[in-house]
């Protein structure tokens, strides 16, 4: 053992502000390192690394001590009510807020110091610097974004990252986006205050590709936490009134040329087969004139009627016809 340093010592060690914890527990149990807090959207978490079991000793086992400005150190031991990080195992102390777990109030000035013990031997506290929830936490990306594309816009429906029951703070959204054709040129729109977002006067039918993160406002001290991005996701805007009126004329257009067209090329060529076309139209498609004859008379067989096709002209027929026919109609009319 060691004889006691002597009291100028002392009073220097403790003017260098270095822990002065009795003579007897100056033992070579170490404290452990690196203790850290994280503050990322509701979560609070101390951790810290282990310090080495001893020789076949029991464990080594640590203890969590909290602050807030104006209190004494309080252990962690149901307070904040439900977590308990006296003579734990583990190395860390997970405040977050749960429902049997308060966490500490995000506007508070919290400080917090860890030390490691084993078999009755301490080892010096360690401190995290101070910290006030909103002053320091980290915002992660907005939560549950829908986009649905509108005419020549988006709308962009979100959640904060995380609820916030004080009205002294508030989230602002920032989008970030642009054409996907022109990933260089990108804007920002915002801030805006409210869960549903719409960016207007974007081109029609193009497809855009954006990014939303969150900002905490602290209000009462004007101080903001910037968030961060969201993944990248894009949409297609929608055509919108006046590209819908082009659509309309233009095929209205389009459908006028094409008959233009078409009776362009239609009157082309009755130009140029102009003796054809005539030739057509003044020799209708007809019935031979001995069916004509055969349907008026059906009693006189068909194929007399073709016989008399092979007769040398058709007048000499015709006046036979014209002979008969009275006698015929007789015919008829007895028939009837
Ligand atoms: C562990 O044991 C070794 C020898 O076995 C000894 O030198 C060392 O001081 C012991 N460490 C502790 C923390 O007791
Ligand atoms: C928080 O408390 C620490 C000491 O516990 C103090 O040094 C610090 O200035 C306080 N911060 C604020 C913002 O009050
Ligand atoms: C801390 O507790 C919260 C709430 O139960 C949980 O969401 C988070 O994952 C925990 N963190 C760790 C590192 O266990
Ligand atoms: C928290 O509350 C939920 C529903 O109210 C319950 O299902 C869950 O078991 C509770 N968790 C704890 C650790 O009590
Ligand atoms: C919290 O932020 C303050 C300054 O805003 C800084 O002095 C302090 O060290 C931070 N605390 C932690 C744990 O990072
Ligand atoms: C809040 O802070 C910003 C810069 O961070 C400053 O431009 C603004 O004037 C401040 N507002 C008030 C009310 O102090």
């Amino acid at each position: 053992m060691r004889p006691p340093p002597p009291p100028l010592l002392l009073l220097l060690l403790g003017g260098c502000g270095a822990a002065a914890p009795p003579a007897d527990s100056l033992s070579q149990l170490p404290a452990p390192q690196n203790p850290k807090i994280r503050l990322y959207n509701a979560e609070q978490l101390l951790s810290w690394e282990p310090v080495p079991p001893g020789n076949g000793t029991g464990p080594v086992v640590y203890h969590v001590q909290f602050k807030y400005t104006t209190s004494q150190w309080s252990d962690v031991n149901n307070n904040p009510e439900g977590v308990n990080c006296v003579k734990i195992t583990t190395t860390e102390c997970n405040f977050t807020k749960t429902n049997i777990s308060k966490g500490f109030p995000m506007h508070f000035n919290v400080s917090l110091r860890v030390q490691a013990e084993l078999e009755g031997r301490v080892s010096a506290w360690v401190t995290v610097p101070w910290f006030q929830h909103f002053r320091n936490v980290t915002i992660g990306p907005p939560e549950n974004i829908w986009v649905t594309p509108g005419e020549g816009s988006l709308i962009i429906k979100l959640s904060p990252p995380f609820d916030i029951y004080d009205s002294t703070v508030a989230f602002q959204y920032y989008v970030h986006y642009w054409e996907k054709e022109k990933a260089g040129i990108q804007k920002v729109a915002g801030p805006f205050m409210t869960n549903s977002i719409v960016l207007s006067d974007l081109k029609p039918l193009t497809v855009y590709c954006l990014q939303v993160k969150a900002q905490l406002l602290w209000t009462m001290l004007n101080i903001s936490r910037p968030g961060h991005l969201s993944s990248i996701s894009c949409y297609e805007t929608m055509a919108d009134a006046s590209t819908k009126l082009q659509q309309v004329i233009l095929i209205a257009i389009g459908t006028f040329l094409l008959l233009s067209a078409m009776a362009g090329a239609c009157l082309f060529l009755v130009l140029k087969y102009r003796g054809l076309v005539k030739y057509w139209f003044q020799s209708p498609p007809s019935i031979p004139v001995q069916i004509e004859e055969y349907l008026k008379d059906p009693a006189q067989p068909i194929l007399d009627a073709l016989d008399k096709d092979s007769s040398p002209t058709e007048d000499a027929w015709d006046s036979v016809s014209v002979v008969v026919f009275p006698e015929k109609e007789e015919d008829v009319l007895q028939t009837l």
